[in-house]
């Protein structure tokens, strides 16, 4: 991987005065991607809701976990929508360890993260950034470099995780998510997590919402598990299911106690019958 200079990756003209959801994301990973104003939204974050570190790591495990096991069961082509920062084990390295042919094209909005993420992803031919909004998703599924990278007609795997909560219902999140899923053959997977809740008057959820208001993403929509289990609807849920990704094909020491009693991020991956 080539390394990008402090500073460079912030495009000209972006104000590094509104606080960026991606750069938070990154500040709970423990990485140096933040700025002051990241932190400060993010810290605010952390003091109400102390395990969100440990949930976003989690979330990277379940990534991790989940394309590894579909790279292993035989899938050539992921597309991770809402990518975010590079990381840590991100989907191309992870699936070209168990594959080296495997084709990963990473998606988002946010130009922070494209300018990162060319310099820091598109590390081999295999691997593609583009830009990408999945508030319209007819577009970003046209995208003529996606469409060169991945072919629609062959099993894909597409990753939604920790963004379609970003997307509030006057969005018309639902129909985004059927559009996506129409442009899947049988034998493709849709891997999602989302922040749920089982009351959105939990203290936890206001709080996270006020705070993502101020954020580039502008809000933060917690739903309830009828909302998330209708975007996994007709598909095949691999064991074990909708649960907190902390609880996802635990390693043998962790627990996997599900409580959905308390707001959480829910993972789940789905077969295309
Ligand atoms: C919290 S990060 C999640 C990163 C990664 N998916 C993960 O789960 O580790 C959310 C990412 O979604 C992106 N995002 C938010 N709204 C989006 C949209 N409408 N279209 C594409 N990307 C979006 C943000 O820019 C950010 O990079």
């Amino acid at each position: 991987m080539r390394h990008v200079a402090e500073g460079q990756y912030l495009p000209h003209g972006i104000p590094p005065t509104v606080p960026n959801v991606a750069r938070m994301y990154d500040y709970y990973l423990g990485g140096k991607d933040n700025f002051a104003v990241d932190r400060e939204a993010a810290d605010k974050i952390i003091s109400i809701v102390p395990s969100v570190r440990s949930t976003t790591k989690a979330n990277r495990a379940f990534l991790g976990k989940a394309v590894s096991l579909l790279a292993r069961a035989g899938v050539r082509q992921f597309v991770d929508i809402g990518a975010g920062l590079p990381t840590q084990d991100n989907v191309h390295q992870v699936v070209q360890r168990v594959a080296a042919d495997a084709r990963t094209v990473y998606v988002d909005n946010d130009p922070v993260v494209l300018v990162h993420a060319r310099a820091l992803l598109e590390d081999n031919p295999e691997t593609k950034v583009i830009g990408g909004d999945l508030r319209r998703p007819k577009e970003l599924l046209a995208d003529p470099d996606l469409r060169e990278h991945i072919d629609f007609g062959r099993p894909v795997a597409v990753l939604m995780l920790a963004v379609l909560h970003f997307i509030p219902d006057h969005d018309e999140v639902d129909a985004i998510v059927e559009t996506v899923r129409r442009a899947l053959v049988p034998g493709s997977y849709l891997l999602l997590s989302h922040f749920y809740t089982p009351d959105d008057e939990q203290d936890t959820v206001r709080a996270g919402a006020k705070a993502y208001s101020s954020t580039n993403a502008g809000s933060l929509t917690a739903r309830s598990l009828t909302r998330i289990n209708g975007y996994l609807s007709g598909l095949d849920l691999i064991e074990p299911g909708l649960v907190p990704v902390r609880t996802w094909r635990p390693a043998w020491e962790e627990e996997a106690v599900v409580d959905l009693s308390v707001p959480d991020l829910l993972g789940a991956v789905g077969r295309v019958p």
